[in-house]
């Protein structure tokens, strides 16, 4: 099923990945580099980027809430989204800027349904009940290119024990959860291809940054 693509005169961008992958970098990077040829940019990140949605990613990412029911984790991050994009994203994009977030909907399917199994139901019926949801947290509002900086979650582990960060509450689900995260991301990616762009994340954060925006000016480009 394809993601609503925006229909408003702004570019929707995202960055998605295991945790570790370095797209907060990568965000940061290409909105530097399209700021420095002149254009306006947005950059924000999911769950968060308003008062409330940083409220919301408090208590989603906090290690101590330990489990949550798997409705309730699904609706807080959508929640989350719904707050983001009615008071920064929507009116962002009908200004006609571009918007860089670091995740959106394709993390909601990685993490909470191939990560989480399915949750409650299976996969099928997990995917399609978020991608309903989702339809109602955003109006329809959807990035129309996404860089999926693909990396092994051992490596994305270890860097953040490099950079001696206390794992949330997700990365602290483990391994072979950010395993299933990792392989329903490539499944997204195979299923969308037109929009997902795969990066190889293991390669020097200088190397992706230029290809990451030599790809965002040919889209600029053709619009
Ligand atoms: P971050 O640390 O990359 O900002 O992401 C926050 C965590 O939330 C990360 O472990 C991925 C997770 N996440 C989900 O599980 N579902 C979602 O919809 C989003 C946006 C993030």
């Amino acid at each position: 099923m394809t993601q609503s693509t925006n229909q408003l005169p702004g570019t929707f961008v995202t960055f998605e990945g295991v945790d570790g992958s370095g797209k907060s970098v990568q965000t940061e990077a290409l909105a530097e580099s399209l700021r420095n040829q002149g254009y306006s940019v947005l950059t924000s990140r999911e769950p968060g980027g308003t008062p409330v949605a940083e409220q919301i990613r408090r208590i989603l990412l906090d290690p101590q809430m330990g489990s949550m029911a798997w409705s309730t984790e699904v609706l807080l991050y959508l929640a989350s989204r719904a707050e983001h994009v009615a008071s920064v994203l929507r009116s962002a994009l009908e200004q006609g800027e571009i918007v860089i977030c670091d995740r959106f909907l394709d993390s909601t399917l990685a993490y909470q349904v191939f990560g989480r199994d399915g949750g409650d139901g299976d996969l099928v019926s997990a995917l399609q009940a978020i991608r309903r949801a989702n339809e109602l947290s955003t109006g329809g509002i959807g990035p129309e290119l996404t860089f999926l900086l693909d990396l092994d979650p051992t490596e994305g582990l270890a860097r953040i024990r490099d950079a001696e960060r206390t794992p949330d509450r997700l990365e602290g689900e483990g391994l072979a959860f950010l395993q299933r995260v990792r392989a329903g991301f490539l499944q997204l990616a195979e299923e969308e291809s037109e929009r997902i762009v795969l990066v190889d994340g293991a390669r020097p954060p200088f190397e992706i940054a230029e290809e990451v925006l030599s790809i965002t000016l040919t889209h600029l480009r053709r619009k």
